[in-house]
């Protein structure tokens, strides 16, 4: 099969640098076109980018020039790994040109017409798109991924939302530092320290998972009807988000149900067998001290979300704790998902 090429917006940084390691064996897509910013533009990718990966730099992708962050000379299928406020200007430029954008970025996750996705979870909100303007004008729409904390928390919740209907949520993170970008927090801000700040990102968290576990309805998602709060906080862990997350149950559930409802989840992606998708979504361990970042974050390739200590809450029904990699499920990894469940959708041409 001739590969689809792509290209990567934001090629240069923490999620970029991700992109390009997930890519170097993909069975389906070929990266064919890097940008960044005019800080980078021109140079060689291997000059322009501080590799933070424990794989070289693709030998391809080394010499590659970075090209200009514009529409004219890219691919039709375009990895988007942008801040938020550069990406509210650059995707939609995209998009407008005919390009498929899958993003990462938070800029149009809300956008009512826009599908923020997990493809075990809401695959099927990807149909939003037949109703983007741009697809109606030239084919191209833009597809979002969740933001790296709400992925992990939400693939532990939906196999429970399912079967037992979630009425509350309390999710408290332990955010790496690799989740803040490159180069991201000061040494001498998080070494020893917790910061219990993160802009914007409870908000995020909040609406993002109501949308998610919401229910697709013609032109647009009704949110989930449970009510849900977040507390969010950076941790010096170099990759991977740790929650400690408390629910209380439409449903009453045992124990053994709720473990048997996480390791027995698959869904689309898995018996599509799309390239990136981890054989179990969800993983519970017994040991009374996992989930840890050092040990389990790379469950699955990354792609993986690791629960542990499921236990009565004395003011919720259950608590429990989550891991998940937050620049590959969190990040590339997801919007990889995403892309190959929209080629095995016909979505991509
Ligand atoms: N890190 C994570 O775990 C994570 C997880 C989920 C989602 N995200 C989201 O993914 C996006 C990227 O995050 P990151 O952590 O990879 O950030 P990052 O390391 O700071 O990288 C930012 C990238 O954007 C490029 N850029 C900056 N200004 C630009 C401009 N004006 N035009 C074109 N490109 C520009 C940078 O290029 P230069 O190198 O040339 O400056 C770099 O390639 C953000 O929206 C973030 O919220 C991150």
């Amino acid at each position: 099969m001739k590969k689809i090429p792509v290209g990567i917006l934001g090629a240069t940084g923490v999620v970029g640098q991700r992109f390009i390691q997930m890519l170097e064996h993909h069975p389906w897509f070929e990266v064919a076109w890097l940008a960044a910013s005019d800080r980078s533009e021109g140079e060689a990718y291997a000059e322009a980018a501080k590799w933070r990966l424990k794989t070289p730099v693709p030998r391809g992708v080394a010499s590659m020039q970075v090209a200009p962050a514009t529409p004219d000379r890219a691919p039709k299928v375009i990895f988007a790994a942008l801040d938020a406020s550069i990406a509210a200007e650059l995707e939609p430029r995209f998009a407008d040109a005919g390009c498929a954008v899958v993003s990462n970025s938070s800029a149009l996750r809300m956008k009512e017409d826009v599908p923020l996705v997990i493809p075990e979870v809401n695959g099927g909100h990807i149909k939003l798109i037949d109703v983007q303007g741009w697809r109606k004008k030239n084919g191209g729409y833009v597809v979002t991924n969740p933001n790296c904390s709400a992925i992990g928390l939400v693939l532990a919740l939906a196999p429970l939302h399912q079967r037992f209907g979630l009425e509350t949520v309390m999710a408290v993170t332990m955010q790496a530092v690799s989740g803040a970008g490159y180069p991201g927090v000061a040494s001498l801000d998080i070494l020893g320290n917790v910061i219990p700040f993160i802009k914007n990102e409870e908000e995020k968290m909040e609406e993002e998972t109501k949308k998610l576990l919401g229910q697709l309805n013609g032109s647009k998602v009704i949110p989930g009807d449970f009510a849900m709060s977040a507390q969010c906080n950076r941790v010096a862990v170099e990759d991977g988000h740790t929650e400690s997350v408390s629910i209380r149950l439409k449903k009453k559930a045992k124990a053994g149900e709720i473990i048997d409802a996480w390791n027995a989840y698959r869904a689309e992606p898995q018996a599509l067998k799309l390239p990136s998708a981890p054989e179990r979504p969800i993983v519970y361990l017994e040991a009374n001290d996992r989930p840890q970042p050092r040990f389990d974050v790379d469950m699955g390739a990354g792609m993986t979300t690791a629960v542990g200590r499921l236990r009565a809450c004395g003011v919720l029904d259950w608590k429990f704790t989550v891991l998940s990699h937050n620049t590959i499920r969190g990040a590339a990894g997801a919007a990889l998902l995403n892309a190959e469940l929209l080629k095995a959708k016909g979505y991509l041409g």
